[in-house]
């Protein structure tokens, strides 16, 4: 199967935040604040608006991919830029086509054009480790707290980056998502029922 994979265009803003809204709602919590979270980090300095790429399908918009600069304070006491994945969203009718992975393969190549060394990102291993992924604390990565990590997983662009990258990885604050902004944000949408009590 071909996946149109695009750069994702200002006139498309809302309809991926929609996409991204229809895949996260109800998965982790009941509703979802990443749509907010990317419409916010559109804003940011750190936003790489190179990276963020839409799957078209019938020219309808069922996935994308969008990144931020991050930093890990290495214990050789050297900062090295990174970056954070996500949010990732394939739209529910079209996920287990490869869509996922594609995003990821075809950014992460773009990435490490641009000269990026690593990829980090708090996702679910079994499903990471298929794209490439590798638990960050393998490589000494630690959260902004000092604190190994399950989920936190890394993918080298530049094969040197995994024997000098052990330290402390920060994240863009905006990650520190304002939950009542969000909820705001979420009433600019079509009504959605939230439920309690999610598998995950
Ligand atoms: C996670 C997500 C982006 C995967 O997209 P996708 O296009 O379906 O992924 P792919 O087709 O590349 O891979 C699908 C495979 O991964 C598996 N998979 C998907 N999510 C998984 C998870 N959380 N844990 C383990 N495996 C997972 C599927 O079972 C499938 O394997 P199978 O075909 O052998 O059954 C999509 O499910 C999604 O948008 N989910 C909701 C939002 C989300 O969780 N985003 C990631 C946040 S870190």
């Amino acid at each position: 199967m071909t996946i149109e994979i695009r750069p994702e265009s200002t006139n498309q803003f809302r309809e991926v935040e929609a996409l991204v809204r229809e895949a996260f709602w109800n998965v982790y919590t009941p509703g979802c604040t990443e749509h907010y979270l990317l419409h916010v980090m559109r804003r940011s300095p750190n936003f790489v608006c190179e990276l963020s790429l839409v799957v078209l399908e019938d020219k309808a918009i069922v996935g994308q991919i969008a990144f931020t600069r991050a930093w890990i304070a290495c214990d050789d006491g050297q900062n090295r830029q990174v970056l954070t994945l996500g949010p990732l969203s394939v739209h529910p009718a079209h996920q287990r086509k490869g869509i996922g992975k594609s995003l990821i393969d075809r950014a992460c190549a773009k990435a490490c054009d641009m000269g990026f060394a690593a990829v980090l990102l708090c996702g679910d291993p079994l499903y990471y480790a298929r794209a490439g992924f590798e638990p960050a604390q393998k490589h000494g990565v630690r959260t902004q707290d000092d604190q190994f990590m399950d989920a936190l997983q890394i993918r080298a662009l530049a094969i040197e980056m995994l024997s000098a990258c052990a330290g402390r990885y920060f994240v863009d604050p905006i990650f520190d998502v304002d939950e009542a902004a969000a909820q705001r944000f979420d009433q600019e949408f079509e009504a959605k029922i939230k439920i309690q009590g999610t598998a995950s």
